[in-house]
């Protein structure tokens, strides 16, 4: 066995953490979804369901992690003593696997778009217009370059890779995205927007739908189920309190994605106000890909000589976001092959990147059957029930007294705090309950 990788401070892994959290979730699934489902009645059932579900599991995945110093195959075999543990691990490794290939080529797509605007610049036209129009080649050769970004930065390792990119890349995009809404507030017509976003519709609150979205999109958003969360949790210091750091990561990626969302709104009604069509026919915000690839665009040419600026900035912003949290992803693979295969960590990720580059080409070249399709199955489906077993785990099979010991590395008074006294059967018994609920009505 190789040695571990460790964090090299508190902040470097909030950044790194919160890093994996803050993605395109957050920045583009998250706005759609407030505008689709009751504006801020849908923000205030995921900031509740995202405290009272998401976090709970968080903390479940941070401490197993930490507790066994494992990637996630090993840890789950490790603390269930049996095989259903390490297959839950590589039902886990796959999960994420297929995660990452699909959402690199979005990633690639954001990376064709940022590189356009810089076309633009240059008056670049044949070049332009092929890095935004859709071609087969185009999704494969830029999902290609994302992937590689993604597999250069891991292979630095933990703190001179993931650590050090995360703390220079999560500044940046804040302060890309605070610029960014300052100056679209100032827009006309992004008042209605802000009017949109905050007055709630509360007839939907208690709407199934709404429900199941937000917690498929919190679930989502926190990089749940998967063993992200739970292999950096391997690399943190055994001095530091895990139900604050889990609390910090929650708090900073529900805060990102609330900020995304109070960007995306106000910008669509400054495009409506510029006489762009911002909604379906049947009356509903256009969301998804055409409100990123259309909406947006259009919106950025109405703004003139500033728009392609404007445009350079919110895909730098789109990019850095994927960044992140493709490093998360791909991180998982990495310390299995790593740690149990006896591989070296570059060959190892290259290997992986590799395997995941070719599953995203499968998807590119059957788009139409296979894009959807994966994400159902690994979004929908995958991730609450490993998120359900992870409970399971740590609820059910996992000795206490081993989670305590756990908990009190860093906080010699665990055992009184209001964490230990909750935390435990919460997880035990409400979670699974409440996920199997949900689960059951999103396929119902
Ligand atoms: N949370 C990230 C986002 O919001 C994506 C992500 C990173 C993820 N790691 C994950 C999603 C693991 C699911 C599972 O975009």
């Amino acid at each position: 066995m190789s040695a571990r990788g460790e964090f090299s401070s508190r902040l470097g892994f909030i950044l790194a953490a919160a890093g994996s959290a803050v993605g395109l979730g957050n920045i583009w699934g998250f706005p759609t979804q407030v505008a689709s489902n009751g504006g801020a009645a849908f923000v205030l059932v995921y900031v509740i369901l995202a405290f009272l579900l998401a976090y709970p599991v968080l903390m479940a995945e941070l401490i197993i992690g930490r507790a066994t110093r494992a990637n996630m195959v090993d840890a789950l075999g490790k603390i269930s003593g049996s095989v259903v543990g390490r297959a839950t691990g590589i039902w886990g490794f796959i999960t994420v696997s297929l995660i990452l290939s699909f959402y690199a080529l979005v990633a690639g797509w954001m990376l064709a778009y940022f590189l356009q605007t810089m076309a633009q610049m240059l008056s670049l036209d044949t070049v332009s217009s092929w890095l935004t129009g859709d071609s087969v080649t185009r999704n494969i050769l830029f999902c290609a370059i994302f992937l590689s970004l993604t597999a250069g930065i891991v292979t630095g390792g933990v703190s001179k890779g993931i650590e050090c990119w995360s703390v220079r890349l999560m500044p940046t995009l804040i302060i890309i995205i605070v610029a960014l809404i300052v100056y679209v507030t100032f827009q006309a017509g992004a008042i209605d927007g802000w009017k949109a976003y905050l007055l709630p519709d509360f007839s939907r609150v208690l709407d199934p739908a709404l429900l199941i979205s937000a917690m498929g999109q919190a679930f989502f958003s926190m990089s749940l189920g998967v063993g992200t969360m739970l292999v950096y949790g391997s690399y943190v210091s055994k001095k530091e309190r895990l139900p604050s750091l889990g609390a910090y990561v929650a708090l900073v990626d529900i805060g990102v994605a609330i900020l995304a969302g109070m960007l995306i709104i106000p910008a669509m009604y400054v495009a409506l106000h510029n006489g762009v069509e911002i909604f379906t026919e049947s009356g509903a915000l256009i969301e998804g890909d055409s409100l990123i690839f259309t909406v947006l665009p259009s919106l950025f040419e109405t703004m003139g000589g500033v728009g392609v600026f404007v445009a350079f900035a919110f895909f730098a912003l789109m990019v850095i976001a994927a960044l992140t949290s493709s490093i998360s992803m791909l991180e998982v693979p990495v310390a299995y092959v790593v740690e149990n295969k006896g591989v070296g960590r570059k060959r190892a990720v290259w290997l992986l990147t590799l395997t995941v580059f070719i599953i995203s080409s499968v998807i590119a070249l059957n788009m139409s059957h296979l894009f959807g399709f994966v994400i159902t199955l690994t979004t929908k489906y995958s991730q609450p029930l490993l998120g359900l077993a992870l409970c399971i785990f740590v609820g059910w099979v996992w000795k206490r007294d081993s989670i305590l010991a756990e908990l009190k590395q860093g906080n010699e008074g665990a055992q009184h705090s209001l964490f230990w006294k909750i935390w435990p059967w919460y997880l035990k018994f409400v979670c699974p309950v409440v996920i199997v609920l949900m689960f059951y009505l999103s396929i119902a």
